[in-house]
């Protein structure tokens, strides 16, 4: 199409364009080669690895609402050992890939980031101090900002790979999480992980999942998470990476106009797979229209009210 600049750079991890998947929503990127040239892509962060192989919740575990979606699937993945030998053997060269990793104690965060340093096709990684629905860990990390500093440092001092915190909208203020990120040395923050939620069943007169708690993403929370992402761009220097609600290439621009320098596709994925391949090609469609040679200068491009 158009002579428009889509490169950009998130942390230190060069991208084709700024748009990525979300962890959870792309399984180990294997899933998707099916439906599209993962090329289109700028990359797509894993789903979260912990040390050893984990099963998650016992179903339902997983609900349609309106507007978006709830989850409670907690984390269960491959482990950090079958992602490197499995999975990402099968990923096309070219590809970034971004692994997203978790522990139940902040030791094992800090291991999970050792494993992956180093390891070709990984070009960064990003620590989720943010599941809304796991026993241990999770939330608890991303919730206390003396807990969040201390799992950003471990994990800091484990790691030279450009390192992403993705931070919960479960707090009171998200530029004092998104400091705090910054005081410890995280190269950059991706927001928002999912919202926790819960739904209920008038017949049964049961909570809708298993764990009656879950993870509320889709179109219903993109202002919320526009409000945080701008939040913290006005709180920190980081490079941020938006992610909430994002179906269409305007949802994407929203968040690049409020400062994000890329950002990540989750639930849309489900209704179709090429979600995030439209919608790059959407970003640059805009930035041809509108007079930027660059779509990394859309980021922050927001004019005054
Ligand atoms: C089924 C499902 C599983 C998810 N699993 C993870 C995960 O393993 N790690 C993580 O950091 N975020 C996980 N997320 C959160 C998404 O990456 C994303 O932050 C959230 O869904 C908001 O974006 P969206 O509204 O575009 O979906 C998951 C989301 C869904 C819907």
């Amino acid at each position: 199409m158009s002579g428009v600049d889509t490169r950009t750079n998130l942390a230190g991890i060069e991208l084709r364009n700024p748009v990525l998947t979300a962890s959870g929503t792309f399984g180990y990127g294997t899933e998707f080669k099916a439906f599209m040239d993962l090329r289109r892509i700028g990359g797509f962060v894993a789903k979260s690895l912990t040390l050893e192989p984990r099963f998650g919740n016992p179903p339902p575990r997983i609900a349609e609402v309106r507007a978006g979606m709830l989850n409670a699937i907690s984390l269960e993945n491959v482990g950090v050992e079958a992602f490197i030998n499995e999975k990402l053997p099968e990923i096309p060269d070219g590809v970034p890939v971004i692994a997203s990793l978790f522990g139940t104690e902040i030791p094992a965060y800090a291991e999970v980031a050792k494993r992956l340093t180093g390891v070709p096709k990984v070009a960064g990684l990003e620590v989720n101090a943010s599941c809304p629905h796991v026993k241990s860990g999770g939330i608890e990390f991303g919730q206390n900002p003396v807990v969040l500093a201390e799992l950003v440092r471990t994990v800091r001092a484990a790691t030279d790979a450009p390192l992403l915190v993705k931070l919960s909208p479960n707090v009171t203020s998200i530029a004092e999480m998104a400091r705090v990120c910054e005081g410890e040395g995280a190269d950059g923050i991706s927001l928002i992980n999912a919202v926790q939620a819960m739904d209920v069943d008038v017949r049964s007169r049961r909570p809708v999942l298993k764990n009656i708690l879950g993870g509320f993403s889709g179109p219903a929370i993109l202002p919320l998470a526009l409000r945080m992402v701008w939040q913290a761009a006005q709180a920190v220097k980081l490079p941020l990476c938006g992610i909430g609600g994002i179906t269409d290439a305007d949802d994407a621009i929203k968040f690049l106009l409020c400062g994000a320098t890329a950002v990540q596709v989750g639930t849309a994925n489900y209704t179709n797979p090429m979600a995030a391949a439209e919608i790059a090609e959407g970003i640059a469609a805009y930035a041809d229209a509108n007079g930027f040679a660059r779509t990394a200068d859309l980021t922050g491009a927001l004019e005054a009210p």
